[in-house]
């Protein structure tokens, strides 16, 4: 599968980048190509909800790093999303490729897998349940199937969770990808 990794933490060793790094590990292991856009560290502006791609083919009038990641979006047969829970939901890095979605809507829907990795500081039992519902709507939106979610709550640094088995849980996701 070709399979492409959105991660939205701006810390490079924190502890959603672990679990990035752990599903690559395991998926490329199991022999999937791996694309990997780190969106903290691209310049990817807010949709602008102007409509300009309706009428210009899925052409985004901003001009950043989205319009080359379309295509390889587009090609991939799962898309994966790694996020810190912000405010109980996805980092607004993530959130703004997600919202960039919008201009090639229908190209990216359907006929594709999806995942969700996300961690957090809290530990309670609703900890993940906003982020959790948002992923699912936006899936049946797109009409993408879930492939698995993983939820390292009660990490809030890279120091806790590698004293976890989150990390290997990631790994052993990739892994088991057929
Ligand atoms: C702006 C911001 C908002 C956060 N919101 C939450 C939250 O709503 N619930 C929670 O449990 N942790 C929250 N956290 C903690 C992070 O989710 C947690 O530290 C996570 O492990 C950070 O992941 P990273 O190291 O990959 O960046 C927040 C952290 C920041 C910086």
């Amino acid at each position: 599968m070709k399979i492409t990794v959105i991660t939205g933490s701006p810390h490079k060793q924190g502890t959603s980048a672990l679990l990035a790094d752990k599903f690559i590990q395991g998926a490329n292991e199991a022999g999937h190509e791996i694309l990997r856009f780190d969106a903290a560290f691209e310049e990817v502006k807010p949709c602008l909800a102007c409509d300009y791609c309706a009428s210009h083919d899925g052409q985004c009038v901003r001009k950043d790093v989205m319009n080359t990641w379309y295509k390889k979006l587009i090609e991939s047969d799962m898309i994966v999303f790694v996020t810190p829970l912000y405010y109980y939901g996805m980092s607004s890095q993530i959130k703004a490729v997600i919202d960039r979605f919008h201009a090639n809507n229908e190209k990216l829907a359907g006929n594709k897998k999806s995942m969700l990795l996300a961690t957090s500081y809290g530990a309670d039992d609703w900890t993940m349940e906003a982020l959790e519902k948002n992923y699912e709507a936006i899936l049946r939106f797109m009409n993408w199937n879930d492939a698995g979610k993983l939820f390292a709550t009660g990490c809030p640094v890279r120091e806790v969770i590698e004293q976890t088995n989150f990390p290997n849980q990631a790994y052993v996701l990739g892994k088991s990808l057929q």
